[in-house]
């Protein structure tokens, strides 16, 4: 009977590769499989186990959270801060970074994350997820500050995210093409069920939030206007719309078929002082590391996503990311304008 290649086992292959691993990052990929399985098990029993509905507290970004929001983000911490695999954590629903208790041992890795990406998606029983972003922690401090975050996607160690759909699946990149496990729930394992994931460079499929169209700067609107045009216009062929309002299930969409996601900033967002909706650090770099990884592209219509310097740990950005002719079109839209 054969059991088929656990996460664990392929992260273990892959450190045998690398000199010097010590296997801290087969436990800290481990401790994130056994947070996104609690979260999974929650999000399956939802009224179940009463985890739906609003927690009534905003987080700092002033956005109302979800029960599941704080769950999630309480089960992150718990995962990591006792087995020494990380030094500190930042999250989209905390205020600052967390620092690990005075007696627990540090590791020499930093967690990013977005513990539940889409919430707004949780009462209507619509795909979730988490995602994560690793980076190496400095190695002469014991407790690292918000400035030590500040590095660049490009500096990523690993990027993944967990979708919590119809199956549970662990997507990563460590910076080595993309896997993808799917989580056995009667053997409690994620497995791999695909390797070297690619993104097709051409695709008919873009998603966006359309009912913005009113506040999208001049780029944008030209492009998704010429892909509504389809066939009868500039791009003389159909395409296909999606907008599923959870970040990391458009983005197994396009890593599974292809596609185009644009979260843009707007009118409306720049008038309430925001640069784009999407976070950087727990959203857009670990997302556009895995999309590179994949063969596609991530831009924030002006500069790839990867390369541009954090000034802030929660800074939000503009995402265009997937197909790369489409995300370089759109590139050149702005920069045409
Ligand atoms: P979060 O639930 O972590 O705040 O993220 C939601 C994000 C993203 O996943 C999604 O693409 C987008 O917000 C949806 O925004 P709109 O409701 O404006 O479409
Ligand atoms: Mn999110
Ligand atoms: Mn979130």
């Amino acid at each position: 009977m054969r059991i088929g290649t656990t996460l664990t086992n392929y992260i273990i292959q892959n450190q045998r590769h690398i000199a010097g691993a010590t296997g801290e990052f087969t436990g800290l990929l481990n401790d994130l499989a056994v947070a996104c399985k609690k979260i999974a098990d929650l999000v399956n029993k939802g009224a179940l186990v009463n985890v739906l509905g609003s927690a009534d507290s905003e987080n700092v970004q002033g956005e109302q959270q979800k029960k599941l929001d704080v769950i999630s983000n309480q089960i992150m911490i718990e995962a990591l801060r006792h087995n020494g695999h990380i030094a500190a954590l930042a999250s989209e629903e905390m205020d600052s970074v967390y620092h690990l208790p005075p007696e627990a041992p540090r590791g020499k890795y930093l967690l990013l994350c977005d513990p539940l990406d889409g919430s707004s998606n949780i009462d209507v029983n619509v795909s979730v997820g988490t995602i994560f972003s690793i980076l190496k922690a400095p190695e002469d401090r014991t407790d690292p500050n918000e400035a030590d975050f500040l590095l660049p996607g490009a500096e990523q160690v690993a990027a993944g995210y967990c979708l919590y759909g119809p199956s549970t699946m662990l997507v990563m990149t460590t910076g080595n093409g993309v896997c993808m496990f799917t989580l056995d729930r009667d053997f409690g394992e994620f497995l791999l069920t695909r390797d070297q994931v690619r993104i097709p460079a051409q695709t008919g499929e873009f998603a966006i939030n359309a009912s913005y169209r009113r506040f999208w700067e001049p780029a944008v609107r030209r492009y998704i206007d010429e892909c509504m045009a389809g066939a009868d216009g500039p791009r003389g062929k159909n395409f296909n719309m999606r907008w599923v309002a959870s970040m990391v299930a458009e983005v197994h969409r396009i890593l599974t078929r292809g596609g185009v996601f644009l979260y843009p900033c707007d009118q409306r967002l720049a008038a309430a002082g925001k640069e784009g909706k999407l976070r950087l650090m727990y959203e857009a770099n670990p997302m556009a590391m895995i999309v590179e990884q994949a063969g596609g592209a991530a831009s924030n219509g002006r500069q790839r996503i990867l390369d541009i310097e954090p000034r802030e740990i929660h800074q939000r950005v503009p995402v265009i990311l997937g197909s790369s002719e489409e995300v370089e079109r759109v590139v050149a839209y702005h920069t045409a304008g």
